[in-house]
């Protein structure tokens, strides 16, 4: 029997811990998923960061997911010094007009040097895309121009993206392929000195659009890994119109260092981040991500560190309007 001296310090263990992650079975291996379910069939496919942006498809969220190859094998007609044309990042895909958009990053890592892409498919299937180049947000030192996530608010196209330096920004777009003459502004930042923030995407549940990022040190966890907690991890963020004025669970703003945490590193799950969120008919709202497994990062360093990032996700249960990963 449990006696009640008890009670509080297994509150205390619980609120500590998260529910185990969903599973994935087949071919799991991510960086910076996309999950999209496609209109005409309802199979799943996910894109991530790699050669022509990898594609795979399933039955469902949890697998067995095929690889299917890249969805532009022939890489992104945008030209950049020290890139490589089919070395593509962090894909956002999202249905409007009878059509596919995909978002891609072209960029140096490391540097700001980067672009931001697009292409559309009628069918989401690798070749089938039509690559349309630099959607032209502007250049500037404020933010570099990666991690696009898109969402549609009151008929506005808009685009989430940045930035690890000047962290997460958006602007609104005059076509899903086009920034015209607006000028990109900021919706997160962290004031501190790492201030990392990057990978966000946003999404609507009830009255709030809620905002997602991953903040601190995404990768080389293999050698010189961060101390724990650096690493990275997702916070959330919510504001009534989607447009700015994101604040936390403590009504901080997020652009002055505001962020509640919503995931961070957990029995094998290193690092989780990259997020993204969609509503399965079975499962109800789900967020997917990619996390670094523990047991490889004890290891040594590989040529590639795209490879060991595995996908996973979790249902989101919501309490009082925030985000809170619940068991699946
Ligand atoms: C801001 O950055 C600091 C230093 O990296 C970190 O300790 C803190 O958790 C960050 N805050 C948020 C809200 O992300």
């Amino acid at each position: 029997m449990f006696g009640l001296s008890l009670v509080p310090l297994l509150f205390t263990a619980l609120a500590s811990a998260y529910p185990n992650r969903g599973p994935c079975t087949g071919a799991c291996q991510t960086k910076d998923p996309a999950v999209i379910q496609r209109v005409s069939d309802g199979k799943f496919y996910r894109f991530g960061t790699g050669t022509g942006i990898t594609t795979h498809s399933a039955p469902s969220v949890r697998g067995p997911w095929t690889e299917l190859g890249g969805a532009l094998p022939e890489g992104t007609s945008l030209r950049l010094d020290n890139t490589d044309p089919k070395n593509l990042w962090a894909p956002d895909v999202h249905y409007q007009n009878d059509q596919y958009y995909m978002y891609y990053v072209l960029s140096e890592l490391g540097t700001k040097n980067s672009q931001i892409g697009v292409a559309t498919s009628k069918t989401l299937e690798p070749g089938s895309w039509t690559d349309h180049g630099a959607i032209g947000i502007p250049a500037n030192d404020a933010y570099n121009r990666i991690d696009p996530a898109f969402i549609q608010i009151g008929g506005k196209n808009v685009l989430v993206f940045g930035s690890f330096w000047g962290d997460i920004h958006q602007v609104i777009m005059d076509t899903p392929l086009k920034v015209g003459s607006a000028a990109p502004y900021q919706v997160s930042w962290n004031a501190t000195l790492n201030h990392r923030e990057e990978g966000a995407y946003e999404f609507k549940h009830g009255d709030f659009y809620y905002l997602l990022y991953s903040a601190g040190i995404a990768g080389g966890y293999t050698k010189n890994y961060p101390p724990a907690g650096a690493e990275y991890h997702i916070r959330v963020c919510r504001s009534s119109t989607g447009l700015g004025d994101f604040v936390d669970a403590d009504g901080k703003d997020c652009k002055q260092t505001g962020g509640t945490m919503l995931l961070s590193s957990h029995g094998q799950v290193f690092g989780p981040g990259g997020p993204g969120v969609y509503t399965d008919k079975d499962l109800g709202v789900v967020m997917y991500y990619h996390y670094y497994p523990l047991a490889t990062k004890q290891q040594t360093e590989t040529a590639n560190g795209n490879v060991n990032y595995k996908f996973s996700w979790n249902v989101l249960g919501f309490e009082n309007g925030w985000p809170y990963v619940k068991a699946n």
